[in-house]
């Protein structure tokens, strides 16, 4: 495993980090999820993403169960949570948003599903229109003081707003984000290369980058069809079809030339495209997700690609998904 500062903080993230979304608490069982962070674990990870909103809760109460069970060293690992959502499946106006009180009820909520005494990571899930940044800013200045979270975030936050935090935060001497949490793959690169350029030196931001695989999409899986066993089979994500697979065929058929490339290469898809997230300096860690092992353990061969191809090789995938 490679380690990675997140951004200018002294936390050394996995380059390579593991998340529950779609998966723990709803399309996988338990022993499943105890076997994935087992194997994330043993191969170096030390970083297992979360949100209340996944699976309204559930997915934070088996990762907490997980990893009480396998013992793993609190000191040894960084756990996250996010709030904005909500873990109510029809959550009332206080139990949702960037609020004071929501802030603070849903960590207390998280910090008990995931059986720890503080998170590592909190992020704020979306920006929310509702509530004064300030607010903000300082709930989770607050919960830092309190012990109760160490470095808090943002994730798919415009970097105006991250910017007005940061700001809040310098002028009050509060505590500012650290990190975001965007979306970045091989098919969306705009807001990580371009939006939040200037961020990186200005604030000294990291990013945990999430769906490196476009849900699955960059594995070539489909190409054919929505298999039946795969996540955009999955009952209630009808809605993520349109936003995977796209309007008209582009998406897919960028995935295809992708998945030609790869081919023409020698290797699979789903490591070639998790690699090439790596190859951006300002990407601190890339989150995987998994349904099964067999795939974690093919994902991981990214770091041997990483190392082995050159800067020729990423200008063709690049080309290929232009
Ligand atoms: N902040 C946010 O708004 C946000 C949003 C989304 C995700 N996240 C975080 O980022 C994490 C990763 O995102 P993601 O799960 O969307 O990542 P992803 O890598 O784009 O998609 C993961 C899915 O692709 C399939 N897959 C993975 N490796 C494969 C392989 N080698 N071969 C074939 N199929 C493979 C699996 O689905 P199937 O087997 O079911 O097809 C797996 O669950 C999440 O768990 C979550 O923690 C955050």
């Amino acid at each position: 495993m490679q380690y990675r500062r997140l951004g200018s903080s002294g936390l050394q993230l996995s380059a390579l980090s593991f998340g529950a979304w779609v998966t723990f608490g709803s399309q996988i069982g338990r022993s499943e999820a105890r076997e994935l962070v087992a194997a994330a674990w043993d191969h170096g990870v030390n970083f297992f993403d979360n949100a209340e909103g996944y699976a309204n809760g559930a997915a934070e109460q088996v990762m907490g169960d997980v990893i009480a069970d396998l013992r793993l060293p609190r000191d040894g690992y960084c756990i996250s949570s996010k709030v904005f959502f909500g873990a109510a499946a029809e959550p009332a106006p206080t139990q949702r948003g960037l609020s004071r009180k929501h802030v603070r009820d849903a960590c207390d909520a998280a910090l008990k599903r995931l059986r720890v005494e503080h998170l590592d990571l909190y992020f704020c899930h979306r920006p929310d229109p509702d509530t004064p940044v300030a607010e903000t800013v300082w709930a989770m200045d607050t919960l830092i003081r309190q012990g109760k979270v160490l470095y808090w975030g943002t994730s798919e936050w415009p970097a105006a707003l991250i910017r007005e935090a940061a700001q809040i935060a310098r002028t009050h001497h509060l505590h500012g984000p650290t990190m975001e949490q965007p979306e970045y793959n091989l098919l969306r690169r705009e807001r990580v290369e371009l939006e939040y350029a200037p961020l990186y030196a200005e604030l000294g931001l990291g990013t945990t980058i999430w769906s490196p695989l476009a849900s699955g999409l960059l594995t070539g899986k489909y190409a054919d069809g929505v298999p039946a066993r795969s996540r955009l089979a999955q009952p209630g994500m009808e809605w993520l079809q349109g936003s995977v697979l796209g309007e008209g065929d582009a998406r897919l058929a960028r995935a295809c030339r992708f998945t030609a490339l790869a081919s023409e290469l020698g290797v699979a898809p789903a490591p070639l495209a998790i690699a090439w997230c790596l190859t951006n300096p300002h990407v601190s860690s890339v989150l995987l997700g998994a349904s099964r092992v067999s795939q974690l353990l093919q994902n991981f061969e990214a770091l041997t690609l990483l190392a082995r191809f050159d800067e020729s090789v990423w200008r063709r995938v690049e080309a290929a998904t232009a």
